[in-house]
């Protein structure tokens, strides 16, 4: 076995949002880290929309998320402007708001039932005909029957987000091994190195597995990835603003006819549209049924996006648990000491980033920050019905 001979404090499995803030911040607080990223393609920070949005992302049954989503939420305008400061880039934090529409009347009473539901949680959101939100949002379809604007949530360029990451870990001190970890070795039931697959090895005496859907497949970890966490494919689109190309200011959520959709306007003139939330195990196929229908959708509320740019049609796989909340701290027995999981944060790994990055690096420092029992790592421990790795 080769490699670098340096022990670390800290390895860290994964290269998204996740691996990068908490590589990161470990490093900020004095800690020796090394960083093992495999650059994986259909990874879910990369293909994400980068939406910052407890409010119109709620779901009935998921109080513990949205008080989880909100707490990070409120950790954002510091969160980025520490990374912007650290890294010298800028993350296009964009606090433009969310409106989510509804086109017939069965979508009308779908977003009645959201805007019900934010309302019983005591959250920011306003109810508005169809004019209304046609006033706020000149971009939409005529068609349009009503909506919600929820004016906190907002939005981030996941892409972005991930570079400025990427180079405040870097002049914090943290060393990138391009790779893939194949397995932990541990000795005295305690973690001591990462092994890659070409064999070069990485000392540590703590790891942090943050590597998404993917995080599964190290071996040595004691099995809770494989057998949680599953990937839920999502089919995204990105396309460019042109000349007469009528685009939303803020994100737009819609209901079509009862299909999901939103369309995330940068800045810059990008337009994300998406996305897809398909059990498909691990392909990632970008599928011309899906790019149609999410044209069609996208299309039907926002006109505008007929004479758009189509610059790429992507899928990335989220990685989801089966209460879709993360898994944050020490998996269940079998795990070696010193390794903690983060991951599993399905459709709100952009969201989680700053409350996950804190939580670990407090838990590296030997401290367990208060009101993430709902996410504990262990919690399906016991529970025999949860379990295959569903989808893989
Ligand atoms: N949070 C949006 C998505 O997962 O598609």
């Amino acid at each position: 076995m080769s490699g670098p001979a340096v022990r670390f404090d800290v390895a860290v499995v994964g290269g998204g949002v996740i691996g990068l803030a908490v590589a990161w911040r470990a490093a900020a607080r004095g800690m020796t880290v090394g960083l093992v990223d495999d650059a994986r393609p259909h990874r879910a920070t990369w293909a994400a929309a980068g939406m910052l949005a407890p409010v119109t992302e709620l779901h009935p049954g998921e109080e513990a998320l949205l008080e989880l989503n909100r707490a990070s939420a409120a950790r954002y305008p510091r969160f980025v402007a520490e990374v912007e400061a650290a890294s010298g880039q800028c993350v296009a934090y964009r606090r433009c708001g969310t409106l989510t529409v509804a086109l017939d009347a069965g979508d009308v009473d779908a977003v009645d039932e959201l805007y019900h539901l934010q309302r019983r949680f005591g959250l920011v959101a306003e109810r508005l005909r169809g004019s209304a939100c046609r006033k706020l949002e000149p971009a939409l379809a005529v068609g349009v029957r009503g909506g919600v604007h929820a004016p906190e949530d907002h939005q981030v360029d996941n892409r972005r987000l991930a570079g400025a990451l990427r180079e405040a870990g870097a002049r914090a001190g943290v060393v990138t091994v391009v790779g893939t970890a194949r397995r932990i070795e541990s000795a005295g039931g305690a973690v001591e190195t990462v092994v890659l697959a070409d064999g070069s090895a990485l000392p540590a005496s703590r790891v942090v597995v943050t590597a998404g859907c993917w995080s599964g497949e190290l071996e040595g970890t004691g099995g809770t990835a494989a057998r949680v966490i599953r990937p839920l494919k999502g089919q995204i689109l990105r396309l460019r603003a042109r000349p007469f190309a009528v685009l939303p200011e803020r994100t737009v959520r819609a209901l079509v006819h009862g299909s999901p959709v939103y369309a995330v306007p940068r800045a810059d003139g990008e337009l994300v549209v998406g996305a897809t939330m398909e059990e498909q195990g691990d392909d990632a196929t970008v599928t011309a049924g899906a790019v149609h229908d999410l044209l069609r959708d996208g299309r039907a509320v926002l006109p505008g996006i007929a004479e758009a740019a189509l610059v790429e049609c992507g899928a990335g796989l989220r990685p989801a648990t089966p209460d879709n909340l993360p898994l944050i701290g020490r998996p269940g027995s079998g795990a070696p000491d010193g390794l903690l999981l983060a991951a599993g944060h399905g459709r709100n790994g952009i969201l989680l980033t700053p409350l996950t990055a804190d939580a670990v690096v407090d838990l590296l420092d030997g401290v367990t920050a208060p009101g993430l029992d709902a996410c504990r790592a262990d919690r399906f421990a016991a529970d025999p019905a949860v379990g295959t790795g569903a989808g893989r």
